[in-house]
């Protein structure tokens, strides 16, 4: 790695985690949101508050920090020296990672039915889904951080 790419490694990935512990506390309460609005009336005051609160907490940040964890991440993976391709961990991760992004579109298609008021799902659905970013969250960091194989 030449002076300035090193010297940049440890901001970048700063800015890595910044962001993606916002998309992550975005992936965590989105579906607590969809817990609660899915107990709520439809037209009720609660039921249209929380079409704004899921709203902004989508477009607002869980779509950007999306975005700059992606990018910081490849930034990283792109750097000469800083991953072992021939490693299990950062395929593992990836794939992980896929998921999770997965999991954003679904919960931005989830969203857009509750807005219409046109959701399907039942409470006890959210509260399972809910416990997804979780795994997800744990599995990545011992994967980054251990490296266990
Ligand atoms: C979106 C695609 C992502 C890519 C391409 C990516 C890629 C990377 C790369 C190449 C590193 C540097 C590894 C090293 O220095 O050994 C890194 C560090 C890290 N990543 Fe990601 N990452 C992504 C998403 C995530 C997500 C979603 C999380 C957490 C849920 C995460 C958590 C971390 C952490 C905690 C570190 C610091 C590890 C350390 O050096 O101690 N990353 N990432």
């Amino acid at each position: 790695m030449t002076a300035r790419l090193a010297a940049a490694y440890p901001w970048i990935k700063s800015l890595h985690i910044v962001s993606m512990v916002a998309w992550m506390a975005g992936l965590l309460y989105l579906p607590r949101l969809f817990v609660y609005h899915s107990m709520a009336r439809v037209g009720s005051d609660a039921a249209e508050t929380f079409k704004v609160m899921e709203r902004r907490l989508q477009r607002g940040i869980m779509t950007p920090a999306m975005l700059a964890t992606w990018g910081f991440g490849l930034l990283l993976a792109a750097m000469p020296g800083v991953v072992d391709w021939r490693m299990g961990w950062i395929w593992a991760k990836l794939a992980i990672v896929i998921g999770l992004t997965v999991f954003h579109f679904l919960l931005a298609r989830w969203r857009a039915a509750f807005s219409a008021d046109q959701n399907r799902y039942p409470t006890r659905f959210f509260r399972m889904v809910n416990e997804l970013p979780t795994l997800a969250l744990i599995a990545i960091v011992v994967l980054v951080v251990v490296k266990p194989f």
